[in-house]
């Protein structure tokens, strides 16, 4: 067992930390106040390699271990965690299962321009009445003889409005229940796509998410990914991994919420010492290093039963479970320390509060992961 990240892991630690301390951190005040979609950072993201981090060179990424991929999210997610789920969605729930399920002319035409991060993808699963409960797909895609025609409506998409790729998951034979869903490459300017509302989020407000309608949507025969009928597979695969970039997200908005509650700790005098001079605040800051601490151990586990072909997903669902729960903790306990100057946006705290709680709901809240590590353990 080792616990040293290797030559490779730090230099990508230390490039997603180089380009969120002194770029991203400039305006992250005002992408969140105006809720503005971060599209020059993103660029930024693509240039170093970070919008394909694990895909293979042939196809134009960047080949790195899953390790990696969680260190550079970890660093983005510290300073703006709105740019760590576009990265992750494009990362994980995007070029992840094209590549795994795609065939070459899918991998050429459109894992390149995403993995290169000339193109940005969005995964289209969730639907109105189809949260949780993924298998209740509405969206119909008919079968035509040479291509899909799709209708129906897509809720909570991560960038759905600032995408050009997307995978949809859709019903083509509904009396077959959850073994009638296939998954779609689809090009988000087809003729028949509109976005629909652009929500108003409490946290993670420069990530764009949109409501998505579809109607008659032509979609070529070739752009189905994999088999017929593989489709709610392909998602349930594709959240498995996308789940390990959201616990590494929870835990860059854990220990960015830790690292400037110590740095305030060490600087803010009340009752003639240092703050951290106090138990009181001194045991905080224990019990976030610690959960830290454990965040990181569940996270790199499952990134490593990854990256040496192990099953991974219930290892995700645990890293996932924990690390948003202690994100929402840590997050909450740093504007505690932090006090007055924790409530207002220029300490950057609250924001990591308010982001920290979608990590517990969305790519499957915390309850469904408890679904999925139960039904785990019951069958073991
Ligand atoms: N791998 C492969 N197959 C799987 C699987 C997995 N991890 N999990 C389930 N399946 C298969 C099952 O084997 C079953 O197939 P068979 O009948 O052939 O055996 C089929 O899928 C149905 O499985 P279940 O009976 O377990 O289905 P269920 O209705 O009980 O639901 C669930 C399972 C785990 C609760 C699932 O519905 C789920 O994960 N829900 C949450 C959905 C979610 O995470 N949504 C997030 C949206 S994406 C998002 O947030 C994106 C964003 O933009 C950030």
């Amino acid at each position: 067992m080792h616990f040293e990240y290797t030559e490779e892991q730090l230099m990508a630690q230390q490039s997603a930390r180089d380009l969120a301390q002194k770029e991203f951190i400039k305006d992250v005040i005002e992408r969140d106040t105006n809720a503005i979609f971060p599209e020059k950072h993103v660029k930024k993201l693509a240039e170093l390699g970070f919008m394909g981090m694990q895909v293979d060179p042939k196809y134009d990424g960047t080949g790195m271990d899953t390790v990696s991929y969680v260190l550079a999210i970890e660093e983005i997610s510290k300073v703006d965690s709105s740019l760590g789920v576009i990265m992750s969605v494009n990362n994980s729930l995007v070029c992840f299962p094209i590549e795994k399920y795609g065939n070459e002319e899918q991998k050429e035409k459109y894992l390149k321009p995403l993995a290169r991060g000339d193109k940005l993808g969005a995964f289209l699963l969730s639907e109105p009445e189809a949260g949780s409960d993924a298998t209740r797909q509405r969206t119909i895609a008919e079968d035509k003889g040479d291509h899909y025609v799709i209708n129906g409506t897509k809720n909570w998409i991560t960038s759905g409005n600032s995408a050009d790729t997307y995978v949809v998951i859709a019903h083509t034979h509904p009396e077959k229940g959850h073994k009638g869903i296939n998954a779609f490459i689809v090009d988000r300017h087809s003729e028949g796509i509109s976005p629909g509302q652009h929500e108003d989020k409490m946290g993670m407000r420069s990530s764009d998410t949109h409501s998505v309608m579809f109607s008659d949507v032509k979609v070529p025969k070739e752009n189905r990914l994999s088999d017929d009928g593989m489709g709610f597979k392909i998602a349930m695969k594709t959240l498995e991994a996308g789940r390990l970039g959201i616990a590494a997200q929870a835990l860059g908005l854990a220990s960015g919420a830790y690292e400037l509650s110590l740095k305030y700790a060490k600087e803010r005098k009340a009752f003639g010492t240092e703050i951290i001079n106090h138990q009181a605040i001194a045991f905080k800051l224990a019990d976030m290093a610690t959960d830290i601490e454990m965040m990181r151990l569940l996270a790199f586990k499952a990134a490593w039963l990854k990256d040496n072909g192990k099953p991974f997903g219930t290892a995700s669902a645990m890293a996932k479970l924990a690390c948003a729960d202690k994100a929402m903790q840590i997050t909450t306990e740093a504007v505690q320390i932090h006090g007055g100057y924790g409530y207002v946006k220029e300490y950057h705290v609250e924001r990591l509060m308010r982001d920290a709680k979608l990590t517990q709901i969305y790519e499957g809240t915390s309850e469904i992961q408890k679904i999925v590590i139960s039904r785990a353990i019951t069958n073991a």
